[in-house]
């Protein structure tokens, strides 16, 4: 998605070969701009799949979920990483690991609002690990819906959270995918079905 790689480049840091800081945009200042565009983005990327909610984690992934579940006019969900006082049982639990900070989260969701027959995409800002994804896929699958999808904001694909994704069959959509990150620079990998036409020789 070209905006957004344009904000990454023009106001993205890169704090190291591993880490690219989105502070202005995404993780404490947001563009509501930017955040609309990429709802309407993932709305038509992903309008054939009948979804019936959307799923992400707090606190990153709610902006860009909100937009989607605007422009394709479904409810949306965000998993808790803290007990709520109100919302203690009933829930759907996973455990969540992250490799970047070394702590585990136990993520939850109300069964209330995820149920059989719902067709959910995910949607988060980073995809590191897959850690986080596959967190929320397990939610949903406690729940005996569809995960109809996945959609990323920023993708590391040098990290091995997007291979493991596909490879577990789902549908993955990532605006910007990230190569590297070298000598202070961020280098964009082309998107994926770019990238599978070239490998075809298309
Ligand atoms: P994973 O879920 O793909 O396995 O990722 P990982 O554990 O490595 O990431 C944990 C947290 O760090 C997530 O945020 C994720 O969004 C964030 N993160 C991962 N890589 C980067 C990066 O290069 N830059 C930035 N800015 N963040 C990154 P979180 O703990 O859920 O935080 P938040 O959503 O409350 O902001």
């Amino acid at each position: 998605m070209k905006l957004l790689k344009e904000k990454i480049e023009s106001e993205g840091i890169v704090l190291s070969e591993n880490v690219l800081k989105v502070d202005s945009f995404i993780n404490h200042q947001m563009d509501p701009v930017l955040m609309k565009e990429i709802g309407l983005e993932f709305a038509e990327r992903f309008k054939d799949e009948a979804i019936t909610k959307i799923l992400t984690i707090e606190s990153s992934g709610i902006a860009p979920a909100i937009m989607t579940g605007l422009a394709l006019n479904v409810p949306v969900i965000f998993a808790r990483k803290r007990k709520s006082l109100t919302l203690t049982t009933d829930l759907y639990t996973a455990t969540v690991y992250s490799f970047t900070k070394q702590e585990s989260n136990e993520i939850t969701v109300s069964n209330k609002y995820i149920t059989k027959g719902d067709n959910v995409l995910i949607i988060d800002d980073f995809l590191a690990n897959g850690q986080a994804a596959l967190g929320l896929a397990s939610l949903v699958e406690q729940a005996s819906a569809k995960v109809s999808g996945i959609g990323i904001l920023i993708e590391k694909s040098f990290q091995p959270g997007a291979d493991d994704l596909i490879a577990k069959g789902y549908r993955l959509e990532s605006l910007a995918r990230i190569e590297a990150l070298k000598e202070g620079k961020v280098q964009f990998a082309k998107d994926r079905q770019l990238e599978k036409a070239f490998a075809g020789g298309i």
